[in-house]
């Protein structure tokens, strides 16, 4: 077959599958984000409009969907006695955070920039879990000072450095031990963290030295047990299986003697990126937890992040030029790029595209940033509506490590933060300045 061919015929399987799946209800919330007269929007508000009124490339956040994930999150496992701790590396927006804590979710912060982030938000110290495989004494400190509900230890010499620091504060340290379940999660490899082969948590024989620990060192007290297998995790069995080995070590804690508390299963839950690789419903994971978790005299941690903000957002981008090479090939490129998602770049993730203005005809072309990076991409040979230069596109999925994962690379400036709740778009973070690019060089 001749290349042109086979560009057409794969061109056509594409276009059909578009047609097939394209559905955008799929992947966000019909109800919050839809097309009305040919335009994209989020709640009632014309994507068009912020694009006019904050400038390109922006981040839209749904309050709606916001408070709709977490909410779904909390019915799931009502029945249980548990707290959500909100994992805030996800999206760690000071109004996203306070939305969230206004719904009466805690935090889940891994260093002492996120727990400064929490505590600015408003949330109260004792609702906040501090986790980090590599804490410095520095954030140890601040996290004990602060008062947080735990820190969540992952190795034998972290632990010393907790005690070391309650000493000389003159504090017991409300502890947590993060296991290793050595559970290997079917997701992407930079992803897992619940296999022996990673840094996360501590091994299991290794738990004996640790036991002996809590006796000997004063100024720690074991209050839970921790784990987090991984993110965007499909298959509950790898949490049952997980939980499982977790249930082990709360049995043989309390036939040492401890008083466990707190029990906590870490975040991981999955969403829906592409519509044609669904989301296993929170509802599934509950079915197998619940009854694992029921009547354990402890309470249940969750740390969901991107369950709760994925699909709660997308990237405003302008479409700067098109762009088509000699061998046909059709590029869209587009004022936002790996600086503001680096998610395509990193773990060849799939984001839906979709034009903000409805167009009759569609094209398969290659979305791409302005950065001087091959991989600075959200699509590749994807069908597209057939937008022109300075139209609007939208990127999916963009609420869950996006802007949080942002750099200044290729002196790019942070773009702006709108959160839209009904009618009414607020600024929830300002535009970068060139100012801002320097001002910490002296
Ligand atoms: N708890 C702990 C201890 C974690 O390390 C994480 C995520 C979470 C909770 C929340 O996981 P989630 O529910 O959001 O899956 N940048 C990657 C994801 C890295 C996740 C790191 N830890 C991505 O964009 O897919």
């Amino acid at each position: 077959m001749q290349a042109w061919m086979f560009f057409v015929l794969s061109r056509n399987a594409i276009i059909e599958s578009f047609h097939q799946h394209h559905n955008i209800s799929a992947v966000l919330d019909s109800h919050l984000f839809s097309y009305a007269d040919g335009a994209l929007r989020c709640e009632s508000v014309a994507l068009a409009t912020l694009a006019d009124r904050f400038g390109t490339p922006l981040y839209v956040t749904s309050r709606q969907s916001l408070v709709g994930q977490f909410r779904d999150f909390e019915a799931a496992f009502s029945t249980l006695p548990h707290f959500t701790c909100y994992s805030v590396k996800a999206n760690f927006n000071l109004s996203v955070i306070r939305t969230l804590a206004a719904e009466g979710c805690g935090c889940d912060v891994n260093s002492g920039g996120e727990l400064y982030r929490a505590l600015r938000a408003g949330v109260s110290p004792d609702r906040i879990i501090m986790a980090g495989v590599g804490k410095s004494e520095q954030e140890i400190e601040y996290g004990l000072v602060t008062g947080v509900l735990m820190l969540k230890a992952e190795s034998v010499s972290e632990l010393k450095a907790i005690d070391r620091v309650a000493g000389r504060l003159g504090k017991v340290a409300s502890v947590a031990i993060r296991i290793n379940p050595n559970v290997t999660a079917e997701t992407h490899p930079y992803i897992t963290t619940g296999d022996s082969k990673e840094k996360f948590g501590i091994d299991e024989a290794e738990l004996g030295e640790v036991f002996g620990l809590f006796r000997t060192l004063p100024h720690l007290s074991l209050q839970g047990l921790d784990m987090h297998i991984g993110s965007q995790i499909f298959d509950p069995e790898y949490y049952v299986a997980a939980t499982q080995k977790l249930l082990d070590v709360l049995a043989t804690s309390r036939l040492l003697g401890f008083d466990i508390k707190w029990f906590d299963i870490g975040g991981g839950f999955p969403v829906t990126y592409d519509p044609q690789k669904p989301a296993t419903p929170i509802a599934r994971f509950a079915e197998k937890l619940v009854p694992m978790l029921e009547g354990l005299g402890v309470t249940v941690i969750f740390e969901p992040g991107r369950f709760i903000t994925a699909n709660s957002s997308v990237l405003l981008t302008r479409v700067l030029y098109r762009k088509r090479n000699h061998a046909g090939k059709e590029f869209f490129i587009v004022d936002a790029g790996m600086t503001e998602l680096i998610r395509p770049a990193l773990y060849q993730s799939h984001h839906e595209v979709l034009s903000v203005r409805l167009h009759d005809d569609s094209v398969v072309a290659d979305v791409v940033g302005p950065i001087c990076e091959s991989s600075d991409f959200f699509a590749r040979q994807r069908v597209i509506d057939n937008a022109g230069e300075g139209d609007l596109l939208a990127v999916l999925s963009s609420g869950a490590y996006a802007s949080v994962m942002g750099s200044n690379y290729n002196g790019r400036l942070r773009p702006a933060e709108v959160m839209v709740d009904g009618s009414e778009a607020v600024l929830m973070r300002r535009r970068e300045s060139y100012e801002q690019l320097v001002q910490n060089e002296v």
